[in-house]
């Protein structure tokens, strides 16, 4: 795999983890780290291989603490503008990548980095994790999604009361909200992670990747269109290998051994 200077790669049975990695500024997105996230996943989307993603930050401290103020505090307003895009198009690419991609939430979570966390398909939290889409204290608006997913997360008026106050919140709130799925003890969160990407790994991986794209085609729309997709997805697994061979493993009372097909 491509080695990059502020991503880590590591790839074991079919799960990869991607480990963002700029300790000194707490993981903090600057463009080069957007660029090199941006060329992996397409990288990992290409690989048969890669079945599951898990995304973490390096250290025990931070997640990821927020798109990088430094570089962010000379912006012109279109600079800003597409600042905002590039962020936005690598969240919309994991959101849409067709496998399914896990944040292990180490530490901070702030501003770009509860964003990065919510494009996710899966949250699992250390209890030492914080969040908060702090930008309104810096002057800004969140401009990586975070105005969009979190009121699609935690609802319309915690969204708004978080990103009004920019309050940061521990990892037993934000599983309160419904921000994260799970919180475990921070030791056990990496097991956590890939106890969950094997579960999904077990199953058959066009059914979940089918399952991604209804879930995410049905949020954004009606309930009419929604299940007129899921209709038609439903019907399409019935062209895989692997509904055949689902069926027939549990018919014949073994398990099921899925090749993606
Ligand atoms: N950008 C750039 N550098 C950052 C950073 C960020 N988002 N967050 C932390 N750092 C740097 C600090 O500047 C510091 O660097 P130096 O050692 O060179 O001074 C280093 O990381 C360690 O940080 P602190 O000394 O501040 O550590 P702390 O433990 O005292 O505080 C913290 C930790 C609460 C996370 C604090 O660093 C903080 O508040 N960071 C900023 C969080 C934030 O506002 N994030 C939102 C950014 S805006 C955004 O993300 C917009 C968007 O949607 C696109």
């Amino acid at each position: 795999m491509t080695p990059y200077e502020n991503l880590q790669c590591e790839v074991s049975g079919g799960i990869v983890t991607i480990t963002l990695s700029r300790p000194k500024a707490l993981n903090a997105l600057n463009e080069a780290m957007l660029r090199e996230l941006d060329d992996l996943l397409d990288e990992l989307e290409k690989d048969h291989s890669v079945k599951t993603i898990i995304i973490t930050g390096s250290g025990t401290k931070s997640f990821v603490a927020g798109a990088d103020i430094s570089e962010m505090q000379p912006l012109s307003v279109e600079e800003g503008c597409e600042w905002a895009k590039l962020g936005q198009s690598v969240f919309s690419k994991i959101e849409k990548l067709p496998k399914p991609v896990i944040a292990a939430v180490n530490g901070f979570a702030l501003g770009g980095g509860c964003e990065l966390a919510m494009a996710c398909d899966i949250r699992i939290a250390s209890a030492k994790a914080k969040f908060a889409q702090p930008e309104v204290s810096l002057g800004i608006t969140p401009g990586y999604g975070g105005t969009q997913r979190l009121p699609r997360l935690v609802g319309k008026g915690r969204a708004k009361e978080l990103l009004f106050t920019g309050e940061m919140i521990d990892a037993a709130e934000a599983y309160r909200i419904g921000l994260v799925n799970k919180v475990v003890e921070p030791e056990q969160l990496m097991t956590a992670a890939i106890t969950m990407a094997e579960k999904i790994i077990n199953c058959a991986p066009l059914a979940v990747q089918m399952c991604k794209a209804a879930v995410n085609k049905g949020i954004e729309t009606d309930l009419d269109t929604g299940i007129a997709y899921e209709a038609e997805v439903f019907g399409r697994c019935f062209a895989t290998s692997d509904q055949k061979e689902g069926m027939a493993a549990f018919v014949q009372k073994r398990k099921a051994n899925f090749t993606g097909q």
